[in-house]
Protein backbone atom coordinates (compact mmCIF):
# COMPACT_ATOMS: atom_id res chain seq x y z
CA UNK A 1 0.00 0.00 0.00
CA UNK A 2 1.21 3.53 -0.90
CA UNK A 3 1.73 5.93 1.69
CA UNK A 4 -0.75 8.25 0.05
CA UNK A 5 -3.38 5.86 0.27
CA UNK A 6 -2.79 4.05 3.67
CA UNK A 7 -3.22 7.55 4.47
CA UNK A 8 -6.41 7.51 3.32
CA UNK A 9 -7.36 4.45 4.25
CA UNK A 10 -6.63 5.52 7.44
CA UNK A 11 -8.28 8.73 7.61
CA UNK A 12 -11.42 7.34 6.23
CA UNK A 13 -11.49 4.52 9.30
CA UNK A 14 -11.48 7.52 11.89
CA UNK A 15 -13.82 9.01 10.07
CA UNK A 16 -16.20 5.68 9.69
CA UNK A 17 -15.58 5.46 13.57
CA UNK A 18 -15.80 8.63 15.15
CA UNK A 19 -18.76 10.42 14.11
CA UNK A 20 -19.21 11.96 18.20
CA UNK A 21 -16.39 13.78 17.06
CA UNK A 22 -18.33 16.02 14.77
CA UNK A 23 -21.22 18.48 15.92
CA UNK A 24 -24.55 17.66 16.11
CA UNK A 25 -25.92 19.68 13.27
CA UNK A 26 -23.84 16.53 11.13
CA UNK A 27 -25.92 13.83 13.29
CA UNK A 28 -28.95 14.98 11.45
CA UNK A 29 -27.74 14.96 7.79
CA UNK A 30 -26.26 11.63 8.67
CA UNK A 31 -29.19 10.31 9.71
CA UNK A 32 -31.10 11.16 7.09
CA UNK A 33 -28.48 9.94 4.56
CA UNK A 34 -28.36 6.35 5.61
CA UNK A 35 -32.27 6.15 6.13
CA UNK A 36 -32.15 6.98 2.22
CA UNK A 37 -29.31 4.35 1.90
CA UNK A 38 -31.32 1.14 3.80
CA UNK A 39 -33.55 2.50 0.73
CA UNK A 40 -31.81 2.01 -2.03
CA UNK A 41 -31.97 -0.95 -4.37
CA UNK A 42 -28.40 -2.34 -4.68
CA UNK A 43 -27.26 -1.38 -8.01
CA UNK A 44 -28.62 2.09 -7.31
CA UNK A 45 -26.82 1.95 -4.22
CA UNK A 46 -23.54 0.67 -6.34
CA UNK A 47 -23.50 3.66 -8.96
CA UNK A 48 -23.99 5.51 -6.04
CA UNK A 49 -20.91 4.76 -4.20
CA UNK A 50 -18.41 4.53 -7.76
CA UNK A 51 -19.12 8.35 -7.89
CA UNK A 52 -18.13 8.96 -4.17
CA UNK A 53 -15.17 6.22 -4.15
CA UNK A 54 -14.33 8.13 -7.65
CA UNK A 55 -13.79 11.66 -5.26
CA UNK A 56 -11.88 10.08 -2.73
CA UNK A 57 -9.22 9.00 -4.63
CA UNK A 58 -9.57 9.99 -8.25
CA UNK A 59 -6.53 8.67 -9.62
CA UNK A 60 -6.82 4.90 -8.65
CA UNK A 61 -10.45 5.10 -9.73
CA UNK A 62 -9.29 2.77 -12.94
CA UNK A 63 -7.30 0.38 -10.95
CA UNK A 64 -8.13 -2.63 -9.77
CA UNK A 65 -8.70 -1.37 -6.45
CA UNK A 66 -12.27 -0.51 -6.60
CA UNK A 67 -13.40 -3.26 -7.95
CA UNK A 68 -11.68 -5.28 -5.35
CA UNK A 69 -14.19 -3.61 -2.86
CA UNK A 70 -17.45 -4.66 -5.42
CA UNK A 71 -17.70 -7.73 -3.36
CA UNK A 72 -18.23 -5.76 -0.37
CA UNK A 73 -21.79 -4.60 0.86
CA UNK A 74 -22.65 -1.51 1.26
CA UNK A 75 -19.91 -0.54 -1.16
CA UNK A 76 -20.13 2.48 0.69
CA UNK A 77 -21.70 4.50 3.17
CA UNK A 78 -23.39 8.01 2.01
CA UNK A 79 -23.12 9.54 6.23
CA UNK A 80 -19.51 10.57 6.03
CA UNK A 81 -20.20 12.81 3.16
CA UNK A 82 -23.84 13.85 3.99
CA UNK A 83 -22.55 17.06 6.12
CA UNK A 84 -19.29 17.93 3.16
CA UNK A 85 -21.01 21.33 2.25
CA UNK A 86 -21.19 22.59 5.58
CA UNK A 87 -17.57 22.23 6.32
CA UNK A 88 -17.16 23.23 2.73
CA UNK A 89 -19.00 26.60 2.84
CA UNK A 90 -17.24 29.12 3.66
CA UNK A 91 -14.01 28.20 1.75
CA UNK A 92 -13.13 30.66 -0.78
CA UNK A 93 -14.25 28.56 -3.67
CA UNK A 94 -17.72 27.33 -2.50
CA UNK A 95 -18.64 30.44 -0.78
CA UNK A 96 -21.40 30.88 -3.33
CA UNK A 97 -22.93 28.18 -2.19
CA UNK A 98 -23.42 29.42 1.06
CA UNK A 99 -27.03 31.18 0.11
CA UNK A 100 -28.15 27.31 -0.94
CA UNK A 101 -28.80 25.77 2.35
CA UNK A 102 -32.00 27.83 3.05
CA UNK A 103 -34.75 29.43 1.42
CA UNK A 104 -36.15 33.14 2.73
CA UNK A 105 -39.66 34.77 2.01
CA UNK A 106 -39.68 38.12 2.70
CA UNK A 107 -42.67 38.58 4.41
CA UNK A 108 -42.12 35.76 6.72
CA UNK A 109 -42.72 36.21 10.15
CA UNK A 110 -43.50 33.26 12.17
CA UNK A 111 -45.37 32.54 14.27
CA UNK A 112 -47.90 34.68 13.42
CA UNK A 113 -47.60 34.94 9.82
CA UNK A 114 -45.96 32.00 7.23
CA UNK A 115 -45.74 33.26 4.15
CA UNK A 116 -43.99 31.18 1.64
CA UNK A 117 -43.56 33.62 -0.49
CA UNK A 118 -45.57 36.33 0.62
CA UNK A 119 -46.32 39.48 -2.17
CA UNK A 120 -42.80 40.46 -2.30
CA UNK A 121 -41.32 37.01 -3.05
CA UNK A 122 -38.47 35.55 -2.12
CA UNK A 123 -35.24 37.40 -0.45
CA UNK A 124 -31.77 37.37 -1.91
CA UNK A 125 -30.67 36.76 -5.59
CA UNK A 126 -32.99 34.49 -7.83
CA UNK A 127 -32.68 30.71 -7.92
CA UNK A 128 -29.55 31.46 -5.14
CA UNK A 129 -31.83 28.83 -2.73
CA UNK A 130 -31.57 25.37 -1.59
CA UNK A 131 -34.81 24.35 -3.49
CA UNK A 132 -33.60 25.98 -7.00
CA UNK A 133 -30.24 24.75 -6.10
CA UNK A 134 -31.61 21.30 -5.73
CA UNK A 135 -33.04 21.47 -9.01
CA UNK A 136 -29.39 22.50 -10.20
CA UNK A 137 -27.71 19.37 -8.92
CA UNK A 138 -30.29 16.68 -9.70
CA UNK A 139 -29.84 17.81 -13.03
CA UNK A 140 -26.08 17.80 -13.13
CA UNK A 141 -26.76 13.94 -12.13
CA UNK A 142 -29.26 13.19 -14.38
CA UNK A 143 -26.63 14.72 -16.93
CA UNK A 144 -24.04 12.00 -15.69
CA UNK A 145 -26.70 9.17 -15.43
CA UNK A 146 -27.37 10.35 -19.40
CA UNK A 147 -23.43 10.26 -20.26
CA UNK A 148 -23.27 14.08 -20.22
CA UNK A 149 -21.26 14.85 -17.08
CA UNK A 150 -18.28 13.89 -15.77
CA UNK A 151 -17.89 11.82 -12.87
CA UNK A 152 -16.27 14.55 -10.85
CA UNK A 153 -19.19 17.12 -11.11
CA UNK A 154 -21.82 14.11 -10.61
CA UNK A 155 -19.56 13.58 -7.42
CA UNK A 156 -19.74 17.47 -6.32
CA UNK A 157 -23.47 17.32 -6.73
CA UNK A 158 -24.13 13.95 -5.39
CA UNK A 159 -22.48 15.91 -1.98
CA UNK A 160 -24.94 18.94 -2.10
CA UNK A 161 -28.05 16.68 -2.74
CA UNK A 162 -27.48 14.89 0.06
CA UNK A 163 -26.68 17.62 2.49
CA UNK A 164 -29.46 20.21 0.41
CA UNK A 165 -32.30 17.51 1.09
CA UNK A 166 -31.81 17.02 4.85
CA UNK A 167 -31.69 20.84 4.99
CA UNK A 168 -35.38 21.06 3.00
CA UNK A 169 -36.68 19.36 5.99
CA UNK A 170 -35.21 21.30 8.38
CA UNK A 171 -38.41 23.79 8.95
CA UNK A 172 -35.84 26.89 9.96
CA UNK A 173 -34.07 26.72 6.79
CA UNK A 174 -37.64 28.04 5.14
CA UNK A 175 -37.85 30.81 7.22
CA UNK A 176 -35.60 33.74 7.08
CA UNK A 177 -36.55 35.32 10.06
CA UNK A 178 -33.86 36.43 11.95
CA UNK A 179 -31.47 34.15 10.40
CA UNK A 180 -33.40 31.49 10.40
CA UNK A 181 -33.72 31.27 13.83
CA UNK A 182 -29.62 31.67 14.36
CA UNK A 183 -30.78 35.40 15.86
CA UNK A 184 -33.18 34.00 18.45
CA UNK A 185 -31.15 33.29 21.68
CA UNK A 186 -33.37 30.84 23.92
CA UNK A 187 -32.03 28.20 26.86
CA UNK A 188 -32.11 24.60 26.75
CA UNK A 189 -31.75 23.00 29.33
CA UNK A 190 -30.97 25.95 31.17
CA UNK A 191 -28.37 26.85 28.81
CA UNK A 192 -28.03 29.58 25.76
CA UNK A 193 -28.55 28.46 22.75
CA UNK A 194 -30.39 29.50 19.38
CA UNK A 195 -33.56 28.02 18.14
CA UNK A 196 -32.13 27.13 14.80
CA UNK A 197 -29.17 25.08 17.15
CA UNK A 198 -32.40 23.48 18.78
CA UNK A 199 -33.44 22.42 15.39
CA UNK A 200 -30.58 21.72 13.82
CA UNK A 201 -29.03 19.88 16.41
CA UNK A 202 -30.33 19.53 19.86
CA UNK A 203 -34.09 17.88 19.35
CA UNK A 204 -32.36 15.48 17.86
CA UNK A 205 -29.31 14.70 20.69
CA UNK A 206 -32.65 14.32 22.88
CA UNK A 207 -34.38 11.90 21.26
CA UNK A 208 -30.96 10.04 20.60
CA UNK A 209 -30.95 10.12 24.31
CA UNK A 210 -33.94 8.76 24.92
CA UNK A 211 -34.21 6.06 22.70
CA UNK A 212 -35.31 3.13 24.55
CA UNK A 213 -32.51 0.81 25.30
CA UNK A 214 -34.24 -2.48 23.13
CA UNK A 215 -32.79 -0.50 20.61
CA UNK A 216 -29.14 -0.33 20.92
CA UNK A 217 -29.11 -4.19 19.67
CA UNK A 218 -29.34 -4.78 16.17
CA UNK A 219 -32.82 -5.80 14.83
CA UNK A 220 -33.78 -9.02 13.87
CA UNK A 221 -35.46 -10.87 10.69
CA UNK A 222 -36.05 -9.21 7.49
CA UNK A 223 -36.08 -5.59 9.05
CA UNK A 224 -32.33 -6.33 10.72
CA UNK A 225 -31.50 -8.29 7.21
CA UNK A 226 -32.61 -4.73 5.35
CA UNK A 227 -31.48 -2.52 7.87
CA UNK A 228 -28.51 -3.21 9.87
CA UNK A 229 -26.07 -3.47 7.07
CA UNK A 230 -26.47 -0.51 6.69
CA UNK A 231 -25.54 0.56 10.20
CA UNK A 232 -21.52 1.93 10.80
CA UNK A 233 -21.60 1.80 14.61
CA UNK A 234 -22.72 5.37 14.96
CA UNK A 235 -24.21 6.83 18.18
CA UNK A 236 -27.39 7.08 16.30
CA UNK A 237 -27.51 3.84 15.02
CA UNK A 238 -30.16 2.94 17.74
CA UNK A 239 -32.20 6.18 16.75
CA UNK A 240 -32.28 4.67 13.13
CA UNK A 241 -33.46 1.25 14.06
CA UNK A 242 -36.19 3.08 15.99
CA UNK A 243 -37.41 5.70 13.30
CA UNK A 244 -37.38 2.30 11.29
CA UNK A 245 -39.26 0.24 13.42
CA UNK A 246 -41.92 2.15 14.88
CA UNK A 247 -42.21 4.59 11.91
CA UNK A 248 -41.28 3.32 8.35
CA UNK A 249 -41.58 -0.43 8.41
CA UNK A 250 -45.17 -2.57 7.83
CA UNK A 251 -47.44 -1.38 10.91
CA UNK A 252 -45.29 1.70 11.58
CA UNK A 253 -46.75 5.08 12.13
CA UNK A 254 -45.35 6.37 8.93
CA UNK A 255 -46.21 3.44 6.91
CA UNK A 256 -49.34 4.15 5.47
CA UNK A 257 -48.24 7.72 4.50
CA UNK A 258 -44.64 7.16 3.32
CA UNK A 259 -45.36 5.97 -0.01
CA UNK A 260 -47.29 9.56 -0.84
CA UNK A 261 -43.70 11.83 0.21
CA UNK A 262 -42.52 10.98 -3.31
CA UNK A 263 -45.51 12.55 -4.97
CA UNK A 264 -45.42 15.46 -6.56
CA UNK A 265 -48.93 17.62 -6.30
CA UNK A 266 -50.07 20.02 -8.77
CA UNK A 267 -48.31 23.05 -8.68
CA UNK A 268 -48.48 24.48 -5.47
CA UNK A 269 -47.23 28.22 -7.08
CA UNK A 270 -49.31 30.46 -9.40
CA UNK A 271 -47.47 33.18 -11.22
CA UNK A 272 -49.34 35.51 -9.09
CA UNK A 273 -47.84 33.80 -5.92
CA UNK A 274 -44.84 34.11 -6.88
CA UNK A 275 -43.35 37.62 -6.67
CA UNK A 276 -41.41 39.52 -8.63
CA UNK A 277 -37.93 37.90 -7.04
CA UNK A 278 -38.17 34.74 -8.67
CA UNK A 279 -38.58 34.26 -12.51
CA UNK A 280 -41.57 32.17 -13.66
CA UNK A 281 -39.69 28.80 -14.53
CA UNK A 282 -40.05 25.55 -13.10
CA UNK A 283 -37.38 24.54 -10.75
CA UNK A 284 -36.11 21.72 -13.08
CA UNK A 285 -33.27 23.82 -14.36
CA UNK A 286 -31.47 23.23 -17.78
CA UNK A 287 -34.84 21.81 -19.01
CA UNK A 288 -35.67 25.19 -20.99
CA UNK A 289 -39.13 25.39 -21.03
CA UNK A 290 -40.27 27.56 -23.97
CA UNK A 291 -42.50 30.98 -22.78
CA UNK A 292 -46.17 30.50 -22.04
CA UNK A 293 -45.47 26.64 -21.00
CA UNK A 294 -44.46 26.57 -17.88
CA UNK A 295 -47.38 24.65 -16.29
CA UNK A 296 -45.02 24.01 -13.11
CA UNK A 297 -42.43 25.15 -10.56
CA UNK A 298 -41.56 21.75 -9.98
CA UNK A 299 -40.59 19.05 -11.59
CA UNK A 300 -42.82 15.29 -12.01
CA UNK A 301 -40.45 13.48 -9.67
CA UNK A 302 -38.50 16.59 -7.62
CA UNK A 303 -41.00 18.90 -6.43
CA UNK A 304 -38.93 20.90 -3.87
CA UNK A 305 -41.67 24.31 -3.72
CA UNK A 306 -44.41 21.82 -2.86
CA UNK A 307 -42.65 20.13 -0.27
CA UNK A 308 -41.31 22.59 1.22
CA UNK A 309 -44.44 24.31 1.91
CA UNK A 310 -45.93 22.09 4.50
CA UNK A 311 -42.72 22.06 5.91
CA UNK A 312 -42.24 25.79 6.50
CA UNK A 313 -45.73 26.10 7.68
CA UNK A 314 -44.59 23.90 10.82
CA UNK A 315 -43.24 27.22 11.89
CA UNK A 316 -46.30 28.64 12.32
CA UNK A 317 -48.50 25.60 13.01
CA UNK A 318 -46.72 23.60 15.14
CA UNK A 319 -45.43 25.89 16.16
CA UNK A 320 -41.72 25.71 15.45
CA UNK A 321 -41.49 29.04 16.19
CA UNK A 322 -42.28 30.44 19.87
CA UNK A 323 -44.89 32.62 20.28
CA UNK A 324 -43.57 33.37 23.68
CA UNK A 325 -40.02 34.83 21.37
CA UNK A 326 -42.30 37.98 20.93
CA UNK A 327 -43.68 38.46 24.28
CA UNK A 328 -41.30 40.73 26.77
CA UNK A 329 -39.61 42.68 23.74
CA UNK A 330 -36.07 41.09 26.00
CA UNK A 331 -35.27 39.68 22.10
CA UNK A 332 -33.98 43.42 20.50
CA UNK A 333 -31.02 43.51 22.75
CA UNK A 334 -29.57 39.79 22.41
CA UNK A 335 -30.43 39.73 18.46
CA UNK A 336 -27.43 42.61 18.39
CA UNK A 337 -25.08 40.76 20.51
CA UNK A 338 -25.45 37.80 18.17
CA UNK A 339 -25.09 39.63 15.11
CA UNK A 340 -22.19 40.68 16.82
CA UNK A 341 -21.04 37.54 18.06
CA UNK A 342 -21.85 35.24 15.03
CA UNK A 343 -22.27 31.81 15.95
CA UNK A 344 -23.40 30.48 18.96
CA UNK A 345 -21.47 27.65 20.63
CA UNK A 346 -22.43 24.51 19.21
CA UNK A 347 -22.39 21.70 21.51
CA UNK A 348 -20.47 18.55 21.29
CA UNK A 349 -22.37 15.64 22.06
CA UNK A 350 -19.77 14.90 25.25
CA UNK A 351 -21.09 18.18 26.24
CA UNK A 352 -24.48 17.00 25.54
CA UNK A 353 -24.43 13.61 27.12
CA UNK A 354 -22.40 14.83 30.05
CA UNK A 355 -24.90 17.74 30.88
CA UNK A 356 -27.68 14.77 30.30
CA UNK A 357 -25.91 12.28 33.52
CA UNK A 358 -25.65 15.45 35.22
CA UNK A 359 -28.93 16.40 35.07
CA UNK A 360 -30.18 12.53 35.86
CA UNK A 361 -27.70 11.67 38.81
CA UNK A 362 -28.03 15.23 40.57
CA UNK A 363 -30.92 17.64 40.29
CA UNK A 364 -34.31 17.03 40.07
CA UNK A 365 -35.31 19.35 37.13
CA UNK A 366 -38.33 21.40 38.44
CA UNK A 367 -36.16 22.14 41.85
CA UNK A 368 -33.33 23.52 39.59
CA UNK A 369 -33.46 27.37 39.03
CA UNK A 370 -33.23 28.76 36.13
CA UNK A 371 -29.78 29.82 34.97
CA UNK A 372 -31.21 31.84 32.01
CA UNK A 373 -34.48 33.51 33.55
CA UNK A 374 -34.35 36.17 30.86
CA UNK A 375 -34.41 33.58 27.75
CA UNK A 376 -37.52 31.33 26.60
CA UNK A 377 -36.55 28.14 27.96
CA UNK A 378 -37.30 25.29 25.00
CA UNK A 379 -36.73 21.84 27.42
CA UNK A 380 -39.96 21.81 28.32
CA UNK A 381 -42.62 19.49 27.86
CA UNK A 382 -45.18 22.41 26.55
CA UNK A 383 -42.28 22.62 23.45
CA UNK A 384 -39.88 19.60 23.29
CA UNK A 385 -42.04 17.82 25.05
CA UNK A 386 -44.82 18.10 22.21
CA UNK A 387 -42.41 17.53 19.40
CA UNK A 388 -40.89 14.73 20.51
CA UNK A 389 -44.54 12.93 21.15
CA UNK A 390 -45.77 14.09 17.80
CA UNK A 391 -42.56 12.09 16.36
CA UNK A 392 -42.45 15.81 14.46
CA UNK A 393 -38.26 15.38 14.04
CA UNK A 394 -38.19 11.70 12.99
CA UNK A 395 -41.20 12.13 10.37
CA UNK A 396 -39.39 14.80 9.16
CA UNK A 397 -35.88 12.67 8.95
CA UNK A 398 -37.94 10.32 8.03
CA UNK A 399 -39.38 12.13 5.01
CA UNK A 400 -36.11 13.43 3.97
CA UNK A 401 -34.48 9.79 3.75
CA UNK A 402 -37.61 8.30 1.61
CA UNK A 403 -37.58 11.23 -0.65
CA UNK A 404 -33.52 11.32 -1.26
CA UNK A 405 -33.53 7.63 -1.59
CA UNK A 406 -36.88 7.88 -4.34
CA UNK A 407 -35.35 10.82 -5.73
CA UNK A 408 -31.76 8.60 -6.19
CA UNK A 409 -33.55 5.77 -7.32
CA UNK A 410 -35.05 7.85 -10.07
CA UNK A 411 -32.07 9.41 -11.04
CA UNK A 412 -29.79 6.08 -11.41
CA UNK A 413 -32.00 2.86 -11.93
CA UNK A 414 -31.07 3.10 -15.28
CA UNK A 415 -27.29 3.25 -15.62
CA UNK A 416 -25.46 0.24 -15.79
CA UNK A 417 -22.88 -0.77 -13.14
CA UNK A 418 -19.81 0.41 -15.37
CA UNK A 419 -19.15 3.31 -15.15
CA UNK A 420 -18.58 5.81 -17.89
CA UNK A 421 -14.77 5.59 -19.17
CA UNK A 422 -14.54 9.51 -19.11
CA UNK A 423 -13.47 11.11 -16.08
C1 LIG B 1 -25.21 24.41 -10.36
O1 LIG B 1 -24.35 23.37 -9.98
C2 LIG B 1 -23.08 23.42 -10.53
C3 LIG B 1 -22.30 22.17 -10.13
O2 LIG B 1 -22.72 21.60 -8.94
C4 LIG B 1 -22.36 24.69 -10.08
O3 LIG B 1 -21.07 24.77 -10.65
C5 LIG B 1 -23.20 25.88 -10.49
O4 LIG B 1 -22.62 27.05 -10.00
C6 LIG B 1 -24.61 25.74 -9.95
N1 LIG B 1 -25.40 26.83 -10.46
C7 LIG B 1 -26.29 27.47 -9.73
C8 LIG B 1 -27.04 28.56 -10.40
O5 LIG B 1 -26.53 27.15 -8.60
C1 LIG C 1 -38.73 -1.68 21.92
O1 LIG C 1 -39.58 -1.36 23.02
C2 LIG C 1 -40.72 -0.59 22.70
C3 LIG C 1 -41.42 -0.26 23.98
O2 LIG C 1 -40.62 0.55 24.76
C4 LIG C 1 -41.62 -1.35 21.74
O3 LIG C 1 -42.73 -0.57 21.38
C5 LIG C 1 -40.82 -1.70 20.50
O4 LIG C 1 -41.59 -2.48 19.62
C6 LIG C 1 -39.54 -2.45 20.87
N1 LIG C 1 -38.73 -2.58 19.67
C7 LIG C 1 -38.21 -3.71 19.28
C8 LIG C 1 -37.38 -3.69 18.07
O5 LIG C 1 -38.40 -4.75 19.87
Amino acid sequence: MRPSSLQAFVLAAVFARAPTAYAWGAAGHEIVATIAQIHLPKPVLETVCDILNFGDSATSYSSSSSRSHSQAYPPCHLAPIAAWADQIRSKPQYRYTAPMHYINALDDLPADSCAFPGPQGWSGRPNQNVLSALGNVSHVLRGFAAGDQSVSAANEALRFFVHWVGDMHQPLHMSGREKGGNGARVAWNGRVTNLHSVWDGLLIAQSVRQTPRNYSSPLGGTAGAFVEPHLRGAIYDPYIRRIMHEGLSEGGRFHEDSPAWLDCPEPAFTASEQGSQEPLRPVVLGLTTPAGTEKKWDDATLCPYAWAKPIHALNCDLPVWPHELDQGGHQDAFAAEVHEHGHEHEYSIEEELADFDHVLGIHVESTRPPRHPELVELDTPEYAGKIADGWVVERLLAMAGVRLAGLLTDIFHDVSGEMPSKA
